[in-house]
């Protein structure tokens, strides 16, 4: 592998689709390895367009917009970074010999609840929650209820769109009354609105942990599967709120999970970090869903690895080596803008800082909301709980004004 130097003819070029929080760390992270990097997201003043050397906002669901930018900066790997994509325009341009990471068909997989989990159930015969698919309110209270032939979902269950993120459009449903209101809200929380939803019976699991997966070259050039310590997760209305690394888990389950996560990984192929995002009870493991890119809830490796997420996707796609070592326990809990301001201010970081091996991350967004996520806290401790009460306790400390 040979790396070029920045805004010169043998730079690197690496363009981002998608330039939030998290894709400003790989973007730092490529930054450091002298990769030249263009920024792009639909907003100006994106995260990572202030990173970046140079920044680009277009409506990325657009194709000519999409194929006009590629063709003019010829980045030598594309890096989506959401969801919220043409992929028929990226899958012109993969045709057209430009790489798309991981592949095209991972991220036009991923992007569709549907499409990742024919592949996870029906392809690869992993286990996953009940499920069903509609496309009307009857047809969706005839899955949960169950018509003649089909076994019901039951209650309690999980109503998404099938296309969105972030516990968007999302509800959970615990009786025949609510699931009008929920068939509503999938329908137009969803992103593209497909007028497809989702229903998930409810797995009522231990806990739930994302497993960060590596695709990346070894030292003889073939492509190995490497696996981070298992992350546990907080999710609030299908938002992460706190996570942690090392999840203790069984021995049998650590097994079934990392099995699991290599076979969903194999399928999509390609280079690159992936979140495989995993329910346990016991030693039992159920296949949720899977990113593939670095996962919110993976921002607790900026502080528990020796390379945090972002640098092994970053060093993963570039086909170098990668090294998924734990450093030591470590946690992360989530800042929210609390009020809407187009300039907040962030109070009260002395004291945050001052927390004993805390560090904070703010993304410096340019709009705030009460539910928008503007920053985290990370930190270390002697194990996950004192890590975990380190960075709520930093999180709570910093004050939007
Ligand atoms: N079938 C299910 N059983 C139990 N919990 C679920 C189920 N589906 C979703 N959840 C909960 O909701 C969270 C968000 O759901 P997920 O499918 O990951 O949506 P998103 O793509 O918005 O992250 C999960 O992390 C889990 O806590
Ligand atoms: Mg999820």
């Amino acid at each position: 592998m040979i790396l070029g130097t920045p805004l010169s003819t043998s730079a690197t070029k690496v363009m981002l689709l998608g330039s939030g929080e998290l894709g400003k760390e790989v973007i730092i992270a490529l930054q450091r390895l002298g990769v030249e990097v263009i920024a792009v997201d639909r907003y100006e003043n994106a995260p990572g367009h202030q990173v970046a050397h140079r920044a680009y906002t277009i409506d990325m669901t657009d194709a000519s917009a999409l194929k006009a930018l590629i063709a003019k900066e010829k980045p030598h790997l594309i890096v989506p970074e959401i969801e919220a994509l043409n992929t028929d325009a990226l899958a012109d341009i993969e045709r057209d010999g430009f790489t798309v990471i991981p592949t095209v068909k991972a991220v036009q997989l991923t992007m569709n609840r549907e499409g990742i989990r024919r592949l996870a159930a029906e392809e690869l015969k992993l286990p996953v929650s009940p499920y069903a698919f509609a496309r009307s309110a009857a047809e969706l209270k005839a899955s949960i209820d169950g018509v003649s032939g089909s076994q019901p979902i039951g209650y309690p269950c999980f109503i998404k769109p099938t296309m969105s993120s972030s516990g968007k459009g999302q509800s959970r449903v615990t009786e025949q009354s609510q699931v009008q209101a929920a068939w509503d809200y999938a329908a137009t929380g969803g992103r593209v609105n497909q007028g497809v939803v989702i229903v998930e019976g409810q797995i009522d699991f231990d806990y739930e942990i994302t497993l960060l997966t590596v695709r990346a070259k070894n030292s003889v050039g073939e492509i190995q599967t490497y696996f981070c310590e298992p992350i546990g997760h907080v999710q609030k209305s299908g938002d992460y709120v706190e996570s942690w690394q090392p999840q203790k888990m069984t021995e049998n389950a650590l097994k079934s999970a990392q099995a699991i996560a290599k076979a969903i990984t194999d399928s999509l192929g390609g280079l690159g970090l992936f979140g495989v995002e995993l329910f346990v009870k016991g030693d039992q493991v159920w296949f949720s869903e899977v990113s593939p890119r670095p996962h919110d809830t993976g921002m607790v490796t900026m502080c528990s690895q020796r390379f945090s997420e972002f640098e092994l996707h970053a060093r993963a796609i570039l086909g170098l080596p990668v090294d998924v070592s734990m450093r030591e326990a470590g946690a992360s809990a989530v800042i929210y803008g609390g009020i809407a301001s187009n300039s907040l201010k962030y109070d009260g970081l002395e004291a945050a800082l001052a927390v004993p091996s805390s560090d904070v991350r703010l993304f410096g967004k340019p709009e705030s909301f009460v539910k928008r996520r503007m920053g985290v806290a990370l930190a270390t401790g002697k194990d996950t709980d004192e890590a975990r009460d380190r960075a709520k306790l930093s999180a709570s400390l910093v004050k939007p004004i």
